[in-house]
């Protein structure tokens, strides 16, 4: 379903270890200083379904993909109902670091049919206004997980598992803009913020 409410819906997608939850930060700032109000959120939530998604990350055994898929959507269909859409009807900018992208690339990786995937959320989710996807060799990836946040790489972030994610990010074709994850900081702010401004504009 396309976006009926008068605020403008953004999503960022990427792999993990692309830079993604930086840059939303980044462009949260950079739009409130611009004086527009706007509201930073995610997925995973930290509600219900999202909260059990989260732990089985840290789990020793890994959910099916259809029990994972079945979550996602539950979690999206919540997180749509009590956040995305009220501060979109209030015509606020929502930037959603993560939505059903990754869901047909992640879970897609697993073994469902990503094209499927992305086909249902298409009929049952609401549409982004704009995507934004971070493109980042996956190699680069896990060592800017590895260095930049110190941390072990978890279930999700294994090398070979990434590839595969990466892979069918790139074949999404349909209603994605590319940005090179590589460019310096100030520099990708800048050009994700053009793309919000021209989706904003291309809105009025
Ligand atoms: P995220 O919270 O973005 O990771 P982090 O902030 O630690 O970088 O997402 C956690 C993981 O959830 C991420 O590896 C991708 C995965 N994921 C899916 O597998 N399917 C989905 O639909 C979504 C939204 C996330």
């Amino acid at each position: 379903m396309k976006n009926p409410y008068p605020g403008l819906f953004v999503v960022l997608e990427g792999i993990d270890g692309s830079g993604k939850s930086t840059l939303a930060n980044n462009l949260y700032l950079a739009l409130k200083k611009m004086g527009r109000d706007c509201l930073l959120t995610f997925e995973p939530t930290r509600g219900k379904w999202g909260s059990v998604l989260r732990q089985s990350f840290l789990a020793p055994k890994r959910l099916t993909p259809t029990e994972e898929l079945e979550l996602f959507r539950r979690d999206r269909q919540e997180h749509l109902e009590k956040v995305i859409i009220p501060a979109l009807k209030e015509g606020r900018i929502v930037l959603c670091d993560r939505y059903f992208f990754s869901t047909a690339a992640y879970q897609g990786a697993r073994g469902l049919d990503p094209d499927r995937i992305l086909f249902e959320c298409r009929q049952k989710a609401l549409e982004p206004d704009l995507c934004l996807l971070l493109k980042l060799d996956p190699e680069e990836a896990l060592l800017r997980i590895k260095h930049g946040r110190g941390e072990k790489a978890n279930n999700f972030e294994q090398l070979d598992y990434l590839k595969k994610v990466a892979l069918i990010y790139q074949k999404i074709k349909d209603g994605c803009i590319g940005l090179d994850a590589t460019l310096p900081t100030k520099r990708l702010t800048e050009e994700a913020l053009e793309h919000v401004i021209h989706a904003l504009n291309a809105r009025n």
